[in-house]
């Protein structure tokens, strides 16, 4: 293994340099990209992260010079895109004792992707640490960043973050590390986060929040360069583009509701928690005694217009549809519009309703809309929450503001 592939003290990366225009999210990737693997030769041999799918047998043919793969304890996977997880069914042929190391949702996902059925995992939780043998890793749960199952590796001892697709770039670099660049890597950095991890502002934040107390030396991503130089620079213009600046406040949303047993009314209350989230100004208001003529000019003033109803005898409840019918004779064309709702059987007024914004000139956000720009297929419009009777109703509500919110300021 050449030298310049040494992180530190037996940390080698093993990953691909893919030089070709690689196609991604509709776009094309003219500088290429990095698939970065890391191989930790402890006493219990561990490898955080995979490479791409096309370049398995690659991938595993290079490893057996540097490790006899039935020594192989640990695979970590960090996020289960097959950018990173592409290569672990061809490694684990080859690899029988290793065990996936990873969170529930990544469990659950790997068994749906590649048909496992019985594969060894070690499940972990957010703060959990594992002896590799004279090595400590410490896994952190980062949700969201860019997908629901996404963690961050951290080896205690050598302090390098492994955090796979976050602090990343998309450059073909032969170079590995930002300190051997005769470049500037500075634009492919924010262009990268502008690209992926800008959906997901508040949960850069969270994340920021969790590893500002570790000792951080290198910042090992999944893509382009290793961090090595300038390793709180980086991790400030994270938090830096994070943040959402006040003056987003001029950002107006209205959420309008009816509510038979008050649960569309909490849903309402949890989708405003989280556009405030993203410093925008909401207001909620339960149409029962309210006229339209006392809400105009609010939905006037407003960037964004929530609607939701419970649903009784297959229809909305109240005032819901009056209002309606009102609200869609305005011009709403520069307005972002979507429908919500706590229903028990079919739910049938959420889709009246979504029905009735598609009739209007607003933009109606729907889950298309949401994957394709968030590439986050978790939250779907409009929002349907069946009872509301448990945690995951709240948490899906206020993730759908935080979103709202995101594609509100882009
Ligand atoms: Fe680099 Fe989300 O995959």
């Amino acid at each position: 293994m050449k030298n310049n592939l040494l992180l530190k003290d037996n940390i080698y990366w093993i990953g691909k340099i893919d030089d070709r225009k690689v196609p991604f999210h509709r776009l094309i990737l003219e500088k290429g990209t990095t698939y970065n693997s890391y191989l930790l030769k402890t006493e219990k041999p561990t490898i955080i992260d995979t490479v791409d799918i096309m370049y398995s047998r690659e991938f595993v043919e290079n490893l057996k010079e540097h490790i006899n793969l039935e020594d192989l304890k640990y695979i970590v996977i960090n996020h289960v895109e097959p950018d990173h997880a592409g290569a672990l069914p061809a490694l684990l042929n080859k690899a029988p004792n290793a065990t996936i190391v990873t969170n529930a949702k990544a469990q659950e996902l790997l068994n749906g992707m590649f048909k496992f059925y019985d594969k060894n995992y070690l499940i972990i939780k957010d703060g959990d640490s594992l002896d590799i043998g004279g090595k400590t890793l410490k896994f952190l749960e980062t949700p969201y960043l860019h997908t629901e199952e996404t963690m961050i590796t951290y080896a205690l001892e050598d302090k390098i973050l492994f955090p796979c697709d976050i602090f990343s770039s998309h450059i073909a670099t032969y170079d590995l590390f930002n300190d051997l660049s005769k470049d500037d890597i500075d634009e492919d950095f924010k262009v990268y986060y502008k690209l992926i991890m800008s959906p997901h502002r508040n949960y850069v934040k969270d994340m920021i929040g969790k590893i500002k107390n570790l000792e951080i030396e290198i910042i090992a991503p999944s893509h382009g360069f290793i961090l090595r130089k300038n390793v709180e620079k980086y991790i400030k213009l994270y938090d830096n583009m994070s943040d959402i600046p006040t003056e987003n406040l001029s950002k107006k949303a209205l959420i309008l509701y009816n509510s038979m047993t008050g649960n569309t009314g909490k849903i309402g209350g949890n989708i405003s928690e989280g556009l405030r989230d993203s410093n925008i100004d909401t207001t909620v208001l339960n149409l029962k005694s309210l006229s339209f003529e006392e809400i105009k000019e609010k939905v006037i003033e407003s960037d964004l217009i929530l609607i939701g109803s419970s649903t009784k005898y297959g229809d909305m409840i109240g005032n819901t549809e009056e209002i309606l019918k009102e609200i869609i004779k305005l011009d709403l064309s520069d307005k972002y519009l979507a429908a919500f709702g706590s229903y028990g059987w079919s739910g049938e007024a959420i889709e009246i309703i979504n029905d009735y914004l598609k009739n209007s000139n607003g933009k109606v956000f729907d889950t298309s809309y949401i994957i394709k720009v968030t590439s986050d297929n978790s939250i779907k419009l409009p929002l349907r929450v069946r009872f509301y009777n448990d945690n995951e109703g709240k948490k899906l509500s206020i993730k759908t503001g935080r979103i709202l919110g995101e594609l509100l300021l882009k």
